[in-house]
């Protein structure tokens, strides 16, 4: 088993006892950071960061060097099994992410082979084991993976979308080629994720950004099931420790017990469900992460502190709390208050742990 300097966030997951609640930002490294905007720049672009593991680990060391991190995340993207499909990822400045050829009807599906993690993807694969020789045991890297249901909001569109009328359609005209591109995504989710693990990855987290869209059966059929499969098809230990899996749908304060009984260790909350709320329903079952709305990353540090310090007492005494943003850090949040903000969970949770 490879040593680690700080297992605080592995601790938390695994509900054993902290000295301080451990804290990670969704999104921690990226363009709020003025040294990550330089070296995209010099990259060319989001994409070649991701595809060189040099670079890649440079970025996902960045934040670290800034703040007191209690987890490093592979730096890359939920796109890149989809761009391995061959539908033409590219992004647009301030458009998001785009495909020039995406998903309309069964025989596009038919054509999708499950990509090989150690072939296509081994630029990621790569990226895992060089950024965990330059971690050397400080703290723990966490993979991850977009969710099935995610994934194919983003095939099916073509990009970003705010009222998901392609893949509804699809959903509810031809539900089998629907279910047809999420059970391939699910088992290549499976077998990418495996491979982050066995690369080194020593806990995985699946982004389920648009699981809050559907409706609650729906959600259930297209979106849930698959990420079950997930959990279910994950290696659970590696190199003597068990690797946690957190889900995280955004948008699904009201499903919270549904996530939790597909027997994942952690579920990640944005912050339209108070964390003492949170605890009650599922806080005997898995661990929480979350939930400071990170919109809060604008106010003054005693409004910041503030926030922090109502979040732990929602959460309250003990172990298995893993603090985090409710979604991804905004881009022009100025990267001192992010270092406010993580300072203020360690010093303010003393209290709440032994
Ligand atoms: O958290 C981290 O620091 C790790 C890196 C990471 C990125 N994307 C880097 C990135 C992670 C975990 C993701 C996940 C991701 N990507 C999700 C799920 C989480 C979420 O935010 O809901 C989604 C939906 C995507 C798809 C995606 N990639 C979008 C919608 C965009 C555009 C976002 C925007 O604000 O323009 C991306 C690009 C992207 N992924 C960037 C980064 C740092 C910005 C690229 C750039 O312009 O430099």
């Amino acid at each position: 088993m490879t040593e680690l300097k700080n297992d605080r966030y592995l601790r938390a997951l695994y509900k054993q006892p902290v000295d301080c609640t451990p804290v990670w930002m969704m999104r921690q490294a990226g363009r709020y950071l003025p040294e990550y905007r330089e070296l995209r720049a010099q990259a060319g672009d989001f994409l070649s960061l991701c595809k060189n593991a040099e670079l890649a680990c440079e970025v996902t060391m960045q934040p670290l060097r800034r703040f007191d991190l209690d987890a490093a995340i592979l730096f890359s993207d939920i796109l890149t099994i989809p761009d391995t499909m061959g539908l033409g990822l590219y992004f647009e400045t301030g458009e998001g992410p785009k495909f020039s050829h995406p998903i309309t009807s069964k025989a596009d599906v038919d054509k999708i082979g499950i990509p090989d993690p150690e072939g296509e993807l081994q630029y990621v694969m790569n990226a895992v084991r060089t950024i965990r020789r330059e971690l050397k045991g400080e703290v723990p890297l966490i993979g991850f993976s977009g969710s099935p249901w995610t994934l194919a909001t983003y095939m099916v569109e073509g990009g970003t979308s705010k009222a998901f009328t392609k893949i509804k359609k699809m959903m509810y005209a031809e539900p089998q080629t629907l279910h047809a591109l999420l059970d391939k995504l699910a088992d290549s989710v499976v077998s990418y994720l495996n491979a982050q693990i066995k690369a080194g990855a020593q806990s995985v987290m699946v982004f389920d950004t648009w699981g809050g869209v559907l409706t609650p059966r729906d959600y259930h059929d297209f979106s849930l099931q698959y990420m079950q499969k997930i959990v279910d098809g994950l290696i659970r230990e590696h190199d003597g420790r068990r690797v946690p899996v957190t889900l995280f749908t955004k948008n699904a304060g009201m499903w919270l017990e549904r996530i939790a009984a597909t027997g994942c260790d952690g579920v990640g909350l944005d912050w339209t469900i108070n964390m003492a709320d949170a605890k009650a329903r599922i806080g005997d079952k898995v661990a929480l992460q979350g939930n400071m709305d990170p919109s809060m990353l604008y106010a003054s540090p005693e409004r910041i502190r503030q926030e922090v310090s109502t979040i732990l007492d929602g959460f309250g005494e003990g172990t298995g709390h893993v603090f985090n943003l409710g979604h991804g850090i905004h881009l022009d949040v100025p990267p001192d208050n992010a270092g406010v903000f993580i300072d203020a969970v360690h010093e303010l949770s003393k209290p709440y742990h032994g």
